[in-house]
Parts: C-alpha cells; structure tokens; sequence
C-alpha cells in the first residue's frame, strides 16, 4: 500500500502540536517538513528550532524536505533536531554526491528532490540515494494545481531504478488529490506528500481526506 507523508506546511502553525497528534492518529506513515529559506524558494517556513520542538511529541519519522541553498552548510543542524530523513533539491546542491553520502554517514536516510523541469539523469550516477522526490508543482507553496507533465518523469524513475537494481523509494509530492493518487502511484509513486488534500476541511476531516486518499 502507499505510504503517506502529510505535509505541515498546510497544518495551522499555531497548532503544530495538536495537528501533529491529529496525524499520528490517522495513520500518516511519516511528516514531511517543508523546510523553506525565502532564497531557494520564495516562501519561508521553519527550521530546525520548531522541528526540536516537535521531535518529542511524535514517534513518526520526521522527513526533512529542505528547499534551502546552504544545506551542505546547515545539514547537521537538521539532524541535530532529531529529523530521520533528509531530501536535498539538486538545484540547491552544488556537490550533491558529497552532502548525500555525508547525510547518511550521520544516520539519516538521504534524498534528492527535482524540479518539475529538472531531467532525472542525474540519478544515474547518485547510487546511494535513499529516496526520489519528484516534484509534482514548483515548490514553495501548498494549494497548487498538480503538473501532469511529471507523470512520465515518476515512471522515467522507476524503470531507472529497475535498470540500475536500486532501492530508492519515489516519493510525490505537490497538487496530489484524490482524484490524481491513483494515476500517480500507478507510475510509480511509493510515497505520497499531500497537504491540502489532508487537512482540507479542518483536524475533523483528517482521517476521513487520510482514508480518500489511501483507498479513493
Ligand atoms: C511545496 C511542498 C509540498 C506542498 C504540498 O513546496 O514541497 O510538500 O506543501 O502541498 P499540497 O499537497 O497542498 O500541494
Ligand atoms: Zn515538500
């Protein structure tokens, strides 16, 4: 069955630690924790203070999307903060070998995120990556409209990974709906990030949007 990452970025932030028990309950399989500088993307969220805060209050893994340009200067402070995985965006990372084999020499599972016009064949020759995160909206904001043209860049992935014998898991995520999970993990997906489609409706509406997306 898929896994899912709700996202914190639509959570209410005055609430973090209610919304992060309200997902536990649900079932979400890890959080995924918009991380955003205001310089790689537009928009600024948290980092790792508020990611120690909220470290203790939940056993899920805590997956790190770092959509900052100085991770190879920050990384540690993230694992410091007691995250368990961690996705770094090629476009951000000037020596992205390096920081992805630094990141799991720490203990953390490694990831590289790609743009929406981003080519996957950099993939080739990033072995000891954990985790694909194939963007699925340019990141920076929650509520946006999925890109269709990613479909076939989620499937380009897994026939890489069958190609190459690894095991990275390929995560979605950006504009994942109902009505388009189904036709993302037939792709490929392995990991869904939803947001909106989580929290729409207010915490009430959680494990009901959890259960639409798992089982449509
Ligand atoms: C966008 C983030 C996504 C986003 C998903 O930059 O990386 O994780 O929060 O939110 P929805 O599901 O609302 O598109
Ligand atoms: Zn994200």
């Amino acid at each position: 069955m898929v896994r899912l990452a709700p996202s914190l970025l639509s959570a209410d932030f005055a609430h973090l630690a209610r919304d992060v028990r309200a997902l536990e309950a649900a079932g979400a399989d890890a959080l995924h924790l918009d991380v955003m500088d205001g310089h790689f993307v537009p928009n600024m969220t948290f980092g790792p203070p508020v990611i120690a805060a909220l470290r203790p209050l939940t056993p899920l893994p805590l997956d790190a999307h770092l959509m900052i340009t100085n991770a190879e200067t920050t990384v540690e402070a993230y694992i410091a903060a007691g995250v368990n995985h961690i996705t770094v965006h090629a476009e951000a990372c000037t020596h992205l070998d390096r920081l992805l084999t630094f990141i799991k020499s720490r203990g953390c599972t490694a990831g590289v995120a790609l743009n929406p016009s981003t080519p996957p064949d950099l993939l080739r020759y990033l072995p000891q990556v954990d985790l694909v995160l194939v963007m699925t909206v340019n990141p920076g904001f929650g509520g946006q409209s999925f890109l269709e043209s990613q479909i076939e860049k989620i499937t380009w992935v897994r026939s890489l990974r069958a190609e190459k014998g690894l095991s990275f898991d390929i995560q979605v995520d950006g504009g994942i709906t109902q009505d388009n999970i189904g036709r993302v993990v037939a792709a490929g997906a392995d990991i869904i990030v939803a947001g909106s489609a989580v929290f729409k409706g207010g915490i009430s509406e959680i494990p009901n949007n959890m259960n639409r997306l798992r089982h449509g």
